[in-house]
């Protein structure tokens, strides 16, 4: 039966349509399910997908809107736009002199306790007016559309004073209304511990606890509550403070754990209920299991080990093995990680984490959609949901891992309009 709406936009000749359809979370054996659809077509209508299938049957089904946007894909590959579910863009600053400074020899951890890293992020970040991070983040937001993400996360974290948190909170929310990408607000006031609170770092806890969570959450500035679980930045104990505070709040809990140590931050975001732990270098074994059982995201960045030329990168496979639900994001943020890229990620987690091109797509979008509670309108190209679409220079899906360090993105829709490339 003809759909009742008519398509506002009409991809057709598809070579492969990778639609993601089939069970969400992606675990196991299901993550090489890509639901591949050879000759498609999709149609939408406003922002919603209104048709997906053979490009035959799509064009003989919908009726046109007068003005409706037709591309001829050409026999390209299509997917589901990118969800990035871990990002850091807010920032006034870049720091490629630390990058140097690791290549002679310094580390990550040295760096920051000499006062760089994080905190010299937030020096730089309270000097910023909205205005300058306003037009900071853009420009990382456009190349990472350019890159065919449709959906970030995106932490605060460079502020750590109740009033720059806000304003970096403010600036996610205003990017998010003015610019095509979603962007899904995350409170990491527990970054790091600011420079005035070096010597009483309790004190700096209770300041999160008793003034930043309430001041986040009163105007709703942030969804989901995150923090740095790491030896020498938030120990277990404060980790679990800050967050069940957040919980209380209403915040979905994140964490970034295991990332440089084993300290049991895995465990911990599963005993919390946490949405995602990103990150998971160092697991343990029995972090593995308590995220399995749990339904615990892991957010794997190999983007980070890769930039702080780490030699171990995290155990995706072990994970998958467990029935951990696996998503990939870029950790895009000026310090250990500045790429946004998802299809880099990609490559960096065929090659070092040994997943097929199939399971890394599962990972950049149903399963990132989960790791951000977004599954219900992103992530897959059915019927009712968001049309976010990419559509890619290649033949074939698995180009993607392959063909790495250019950018394969033709076209990008974004709620069903046409936001970079042009009409074939
Ligand atoms: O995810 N690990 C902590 N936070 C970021 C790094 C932030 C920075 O160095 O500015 C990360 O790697
Ligand atoms: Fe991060």
């Amino acid at each position: 039966m003809a759909p009742q709406k008519k398509a506002s936009l009409l991809i057709k000749n598809i070579g492969q349509l990778v639609t993601m359809v089939g069970p969400v979370p992606r675990l196991g054996k299901a993550m090489s399910d890509i639901g591949l659809i050879e000759d498609g077509g999709v149609a939408a209508a406003g922002e919603e997908i209104l048709a997906v299938g053979k490009s035959d049957e799509v064009q003989g089904h919908v009726e046109l809107a007068e003005g409706c946007t037709v591309i001829d894909a050409g026999g390209q590959v299509v997917t589901p736009g990118l969800i990035d579910p871990h990002t850091h863009p807010v920032f006034a600053r870049t720091r490629e002199k630390e990058f140097e400074m690791r290549l002679q020899g310094k580390t990550y951890m040295e760096i920051a306790e000499a006062g760089g890293g994080i905190r010299s992020s937030v020096r730089d970040l309270r000097a910023a007016t909205h205005v300058e991070l306003k037009a900071n983040t853009k420009k990382r937001l456009d190349t990472m559309l350019k890159h065919g993400i449709t959906t970030i996360e995106a932490k605060s974290g460079y502020g750590l004073s109740t009033e720059s948190e806000v304003k970096t909170l403010e600036v996610i929310r205003e990017m998010d209304m003015i610019h095509p990408i979603d962007l899904v607000p995350t409170f990491l006031g527990a970054h790091e511990v600011p420079d005035e609170y070096r010597d009483r770092r309790e004190a700096y806890v209770d300041l999160v606890i008793n003034e930043m969570i309430p001041a986040v959450t009163k105007d709703k500035l942030a969804e989901f509550s995150d923090i740095f679980c790491e030896e020498g930045v938030f120990d277990i104990d404060q980790s679990r403070r800050i967050q069940q505070a957040a919980k209380s709040a209403g915040l979905t809990l994140k964490f970034h754990a295991d990332e440089l140590a084993s300290t049991g931050g895995a465990e911990l975001a599963a005993e919390l209920g946490a949405i995602s732990a990103d990150h998971l270098v160092y697991i343990s074994d029995t972090g593995i299991r308590a995220m399995a059982k749990a339904g615990t995201v892991a957010v794997l960045l190999p983007g980070t080990t890769f930039s702080l030329a780490g030699k171990q990168y995290a155990p995706a496979r072990r994970m998958i093995e467990a029935g951990v639900t696996v998503a990939l994001s870029t950790d895009c943020n000026p310090g250990s990680s500045f790429t946004e890229s998802l299809a880099m990620i990609v490559t960096l987690a065929a090659l070092q984490m040994k997943l097929t091109a199939a399971e890394a797509l599962s990972a950049v979008t149903v399963n990132s959609a989960v790791a951000i509670n977004r599954q219900d309108s992103i992530g897959q190209l059915a019927v009712g949901k968001l049309a976010d679409i990419v559509i890619w220079d290649m033949k074939d899906y698995r180009e993607l891992p392959y063909h790495y360090g250019v950018n394969l993105v033709t076209q990008v829709i974004k709620r069903g309009k046409l936001v970079v490339g042009k009409r074939s």
